[in-house]
C-alpha cells in the first residue's frame, strides 16, 4: 500500500538534570505518541497527580479518538508496564479474542479457498475488543487517579473534536469505499468524501461510550445498553458476536519476554505477540558477532539472516499461549541462537527455502504506539491496534465504536498469507475465544547507562523496526536517531529483503545482490516509532517521534 511522504520535522525533546549518582529517579517525565493531543492528554494527567499508568490510560483513550484509523475502543493492544516501586514488569494483554462462534475455516469458501477481504472488511472481521477492559485494569490496579479522571481528556476530545491532518486524509482515502458503506461515514467523512484539511471531526456517540466506561468500568462497555448495541450491530452486518462474548472478555496479565544483548536487558511483549520472542531470538543470534567490526554490507547481511530465522520460527510455533504449547524457553535461549548462527554463511544469503519448511503467516502508520516515563521512573510502552486503517470500517450505530479486523492476524488457512504477507500454521489457526498472533512489540531496553522505551506500528515489520532501534541504541545513539533510521526488513517468506527508498546505499545493494539476495525498494516509508530514553549516566531524559508521522514527543 502506498503512502505519501510526510515531511514533518522530528520532534525531539530533551531535559537535563543532575547526573545520575544522587537518586534513581528521572529528572523529567516524557511522553512520545503519534498525536500531539494524546501527548498533551498524558501530561494533563501527570500534572493532575497521576502516574505513568494513569497517563497511559489518557494517551490510549485520546488516541482512540483522534487516530480512529489506528486504534480504538473497538480494538485491542498490549501495554508493557514497569512499576518503579517494586520493579514489577508486566504486560497487560488486551488483545482481541475470536468470538465463540468462530470456526477454523470461517474465511474459506466451500472449496477451501480463502475469500479475499472476508477477514478485513465488515463486522465478520472483528474480534471481541480488549482495549476498554485494558484501560479499566490499568487505571484501577496501577493508576493513582480515578478511571473517570484519566478518561476526561479523551471524552473532551471526542466532544470538541480534532482537526483533519494530511495523514488522516491519506488513511480515509485508502478506506473510502469501505467507510462509505458503513455507519462510520457520517462520522469520518464529509458528504461521503474525504474531509478537507482542518475540518473538525466530532464524535458525540463515542464521548457517551467513553462516559459509560468512566462511570461503570467494564460493565459500561461489556454489558448493558452499549454491549446490546454492539451485538445487534454485529449481527445486523453479518457478524457473529454474542452477549456472552462481550461478558466473557478478560484481559490477562502476562510475564514479558526477557533476553540479553551484550550488556542490555530486553523486556518485550510475550505471546500472543510474536514480538518479544522474535526480537530476543534475533538479538541472541547477533550477539555472537561484532557488528561494529564488519563492513556495512556484512552487517546488513547478518541482521537480515537473523530476521529470516526468527520469522520462520514465528510462523511455525507462535500463537495464543492459552491455546498452544510453545517452545518458548528453547526459542529464547542463547544456545538455540548459537545453533542458528552456525547455519549463517558470512558471504552468502540463505534462501528461505533452505530453512526447514513451516508445516503449512505491507504495513505503515495505522495501529499506534506510545512511550511514557514518569518522574518516579514508572514506564509504559503501549502498542494498540484495530489492524487495517479504520479497522473493518464498520461502526456500531449510536456507539461511535469502530469494529477492528484483527481476525486477519489469524492464519485463515495454513500457508496462505494474511494482509501483511505473513504465513502461519496450526499454532495460529482460528478457534473460539482464541487471540490472534500479533507482531506488536512494546519494548524496554535496560542497560548500565539507562533505560529505553520504544515501539511502533507497521504490521509484520514492527519487530524488525524495533530490532534496528535496539541495535542503534547499542551503538550509542539516542531516540531521535532510532526513530529516523532508514528501514529494511526480511520476514522469511516472501524471500525478499524489503527496504525504504534510500535505505540501502548503491554499494550495499550491489554487495547484497552478489550474496544472492532479492531486494525490493517498496517505494514508500513505513512505521511511526515513538521512543523515550532515560540516560541515567548523563542524568538526561529525551524523547522522539518518528519524522514519518505526525506525532509529538515532549519532556517536562
Ligand atoms: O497485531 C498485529 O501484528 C497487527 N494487527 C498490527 C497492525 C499494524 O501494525 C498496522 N500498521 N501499520
Amino acid at each position: 500500500m502506498r503512502r505519501p511522504y510526510l515531511f514533518v520535522p522530528i520532534i525531539l525533546a530533551l531535559a537535563l538534570g543532575a547526573p545520575a549518582a544522587a537518586k534513581d529517579t528521572p529528572p523529567a517525565a516524557a511522553i512520545a505518541s503519534a498525536h500531539p493531543m494524546a501527548t498533551a492528554a498524558g501530561f494533563e494527567i501527570l500534572h493532575a497527580g497521576g502516574n505513568a499508568f494513569d497517563a497511559a490510560v489518557a494517551v490510549s483513550a485520546t488516541l482512540a479518538v483522534v487516530e480512529p484509523y489506528s486504534s480504538g475502543l473497538g480494538g485491542g493492544g498490549f501495554w508493557l508496564l514497569h512499576r518503579a516501586a517494586d520493579g514489577r514488569d508486566v504486560m497487560i494483554d488486551g488483545r482481541e479474542k475470536a468470538p465463540l462462534a468462530a470456526t477454523r475455516t470461517m474465511y474459506q469458501d466451500a472449496h477451501g479457498k480463502v475469500i479475499p477481504g472476508r477477514s478485513i472488511d465488515g463486522a465478520l472481521a472483528a474480534g471481541v475488543p480488549g482495549e476498554p477492559a485494558a484501560l479499566v485494569r490499568l487505571a484501577r490496579r496501577y493508576g493513582k487517579l480515578s478511571l473517570a479522571r484519566d478518561l476526561a481528556p479523551a471524552i473532551r476530545a471526542a466532544r470538541q473534536g480534532f482537526k483533519v491532518t494530511p495523514h488522516y486524509r491519506a488513511m480515509a482515502k485508502f478506506r473510502l469505499k469501505r467507510l462509505r458503506r458503513s455507519p462510520a461515514a457520517a462520522v469520518f467523512l464529509k458528504d461521503d468524501e474525504v474531509p478537507p484539511l482542518g475540518y473538525v471531526i466530532r464524535q458525540p456517540d463515542l464521548a457517551k461510550t467513553l462516559e459509560a466506561l468512566a462511570r461503570e468500568g467494564r460493565r459500561g462497555f461489556y454489558r448493558g445498553p452499549i454491549a446490546r448495541r454492539l451485538v445487534a450491530a454485529s449481527r445486523a452486518a453479518g457478524g457473529i458476536w454474542s452477549a456472552k462474548d462481550l461478558k466473557a472478555y478478560r484481559v490477562v496479565e502476562r510475564a514479558p519476554i526477557v533476553g540479553h544483548y551484550h550488556d542490555l536487558r530486553i523486556v518485550s511483549a510475550s505471546p500472543p505477540s510474536s514480538g518479544g520472542v522474535a526480537l530476543v531470538e534475533m538479538l541472541h543470534i547477533l550477539a555472537g558477532y561484532d557488528l561494529s567490526a564488519v563492513s556495512p554490507v556484512v552487517r546488513k547481511h547478518l541482521v537480515i539472516e537473523a530476521m529470516r530465522r526468527a520469522y520462520r520460527d514465528r510462523a511455525e510455533y507462535l500463537g495464543d499461549p492459552d491455546f498452544v504449547k510453545m517452545p518458548l524457553a528453547r526459542l529464547t535461549s542463547p544456545d538455540y541462537a548459537a545453533g542458528l548462527r552456525a547455519g549463517i554463511r558470512l558471504d552468502k544469503a540463505t534462501p528461505s527455502a533452505d530453512l526447514r519448511a513451516v508445516a503449512p503467516a505491507p504495513s505503515g502508520r495505522h495501529t499506534t504506539h506510545f512511550s511514557i516515563l514518569d518522574r518516579q521512573g514508572n514506564r509504559v510502552a503501549g502498542t494498540l491496534s484495530i489492524n487495517w486503517p479504520f479497522g473493518s470500517g464498520y461502526m456500531a450505530p449510536g456507539t461511535g465504536v469502530l469494529f477492528n479486523d484483527e481476525m486477519d492476524d489469524f492464519s485463515a488457512k495454513p500457508g496462505v498469507p494474511n494482509v501483511y504477507g505473513l504465513i502461519g500454521a496450526e499454532a495460529n489457526a482460528i478457534a473460539p475465544g482464541k487471540r490472534p498472533l500479533s507482531s506488536m512489540s512494546p519494548t524496554f531496553v535496560e542497560g548500565p547507562k539507562g533505560v529505553a522505551i520504544l515501539g511502533t506500528p507497521g504490521g509484520s515489520r514492527i519487530i524488525t523496526m524495533v530490532l534496528l532501534g535496539i541495535l542503534d541504541y547499542a551503538d550509542g545513539h539516542g531516540p531521535a536517531h532510532w526513530v529516523s533510521l532508514p528501514r529494511y526488513h526480511q520476514q522469511y517468506l516472501p524471500d525478499v529483503v524489503q527496504y525504504e527508498p534510500k535505505a540501502l546505499t548503491a554499494k550495499e545493494i550491489a554487495g547484497l545482490k552478489a550474496m544472492g539476495y532479492t531486494l525490493k525498494d517498496v517505494g514508500h516509508t513505513w512505521g511511526n516509532m515513538q521512543a523515550v530514553l532515560w540516560d541515567k549516566a548523563k542524568g538526561r531524559v529525551s524523547a522522539a517521534s518518528d519524522p514519518r508521522g505526525e506525532g509529538a514527543a515532549r519532556v517536562k
